[in-house]
């Protein structure tokens, strides 16, 4: 027997319920972009190197040590997308989206990042994001957050992730906070670690975003942008907070938020939830009002996030709010060498009125073949032997009670069998994943 072959370490196989789970997920995500007025972008898994180093920076985590690059057989530098904002605003640029046009945008698919696996971050993981290009003001900003919020809604973990918001103000008013930063984290330069010292000149912020214990205190001291912000960031800012209030969403300013990646200004968020330990954001995002000039576009403005979808599956999980539609509605068991064809033709019927069904391939007993349908979780199962074929009828049974009807014509079977489906209690019709 040849050596099993096993996946690569963070990439994961979903199977079973857990697909059932993230076709709930992607739907509702779906549904949502749509309410919303955002349309779908689909963009390459792979990108020149150039793209990521440009948008997300040179001084980052992701840059410095996560990307999947490599050269192609052209001797091209390629890498495996950490992430699809950049490539987004890539798109936009190239194919002329923002002459004069305000856009929304969403997309969603597999991101790759070499980070060391643990529960909630893994090195192929997938993102929903949206992007809006075009506007400067506050009210995108509360747009985003109210979609996010309207997707907790309806996957029913709203009370299971929490809003935090920070600005980062203009570029202009950062430099000044950079500065005072350097020279207080200098004065204490004994209390960081080794991996502060090396981001103090290159990217001091991200120093305020370490989780190490021993330099908490130091964090808590240090100055605060708030302090540096201009007028207009701090006036941006407290519109935003309003609105935020207005619509009812909790949130909490969070001074030490300010995220991993070098393109964002201004308003920076996080849904975090403490259902998943130390990865504890769901989806994070804000403002990046520099970049698609960064990329070569014209100086357009534009605010979104992304979400980790196996978090927020994993948040669902927990929180006990999965629900999952039946596999399958029908089992269809064809017994005394009733051919396929037989079973194809009725399952046609059902199919056409939106019923799921599952036609018995294989023959064996009429036991056998209730096993599989109760594997299969079937609602009912249609038995077809015989004497159904000689009188063009089928047997019913309803799964759950037991009950079997026997004999129902073609005209009575679709309605007999929605009014089993009909009957079935919501809670029982759903399953839930806990
Ligand atoms: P990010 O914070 O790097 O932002 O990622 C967004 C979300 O993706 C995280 O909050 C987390 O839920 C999920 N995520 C990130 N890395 C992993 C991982 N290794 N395993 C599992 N989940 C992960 C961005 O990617 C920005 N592009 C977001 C954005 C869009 N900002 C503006 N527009």
């Amino acid at each position: 027997m040849g050596k099993k072959i096993q996946s690569i370490r963070g990439m994961k196989d979903t199977l079973g319920d857990d697909v059932r789970i993230w076709q709930h997920v992607e739907s509702t995500i779906r549904n949502v972009a749509r309410l919303h007025g955002y349309q779908e972008i689909r963009l390459p898994l792979l990108e020149r190197t150039e793209l990521f180093k440009r948008s997300i920076g040179d001084a980052t985590d992701i840059v410095e040590k996560e990307m999947y690059t490599f050269s192609d057989n052209s001797g091209e530098n390629i890498t495996l997308r950490p992430e699809a904002t950049a490539s987004c605003v890539r798109a936009g640029i190239q194919h002329g989206m923002f002459h004069n046009a305000q856009v929304r945008l969403w997309y969603m698919g597999p991101m790759f990042r070499y980070e060391r696996p643990q529960k909630g971050r893994y090195r192929q993981f997938h993102q929903f994001g949206i992007e809006a290009f075009g506007w400067s003001g506050p009210d995108i900003d509360l747009e985003i957050i109210e979609l996010g919020k309207s997707l907790w809604d309806c996957l029913g973990i709203r009370q299971s992730s929490k809003l935090q918001i920070n600005t980062l103000g203009t570029p202009d008013s950062r430099a000044k906070y950079r500065e005072h930063l350097i020279a207080y984290l200098t004065r204490n330069k004994d209390a960081l670690d080794e991996d502060s010292v090396r981001r103090l000149d290159l990217n001091p912020l991200r120093i305020l975003d370490s989780k190490n214990p021993r330099m908490q205190d130091l964090i808590r001291s240090a100055p605060v942008l708030r302090d540096y912000l201009s007028v207009d960031s701090e006036r941006h800012f407290n519109k935003l907070t309003e609105g935020i209030e207005a619509l009812g969403i909790e949130f909490e300013i969070n001074d030490r938020l300010v995220r991993g990646l070098d393109y964002y200004t201004g308003t920076v968020f996080e849904w975090v939830t403490d259902l998943l330990g130390a990865q504890n954001a769901i989806c994070a995002g804000g403002r990046y009002d520099g970049l698609v000039n960064s990329l070569g576009g014209a100086d357009i403005p534009g605010a979104g996030f992304a979400l980790g979808m196996e978090r927020l599956v994993e948040v669902m999980q927990q929180a006990q709010t999965a629900h999952l539609a039946r596999a399958t509605d029908v089992y269809i068991c064809l017994i005394d060498g009733v051919p396929t064809d037989s079973g194809i033709k009725w399952a046609r019927q059902f199919r056409k009125e939106k019923i799921s069904v599952t036609v018995h391939c294989g023959g064996g007993k009429l036991a056998r073949q209730m096993r599989s349908a109760n594997r299969e979780d079937a609602r009912i199962s249609i038995i077809i032997g015989e004497s159904e074929v000689a009188s063009n009828t089928v047997t019913i049974k309803d799964m759950r009670s037991g009950e079997t009807t026997q004999h129902v014509a073609p005209a009575d079977a679709v309605a007999a069998v929605q009014g089993i489906l009909n009957d079935t209690e919501a809670p029982q019709n759903s399953k839930s994943s806990a």
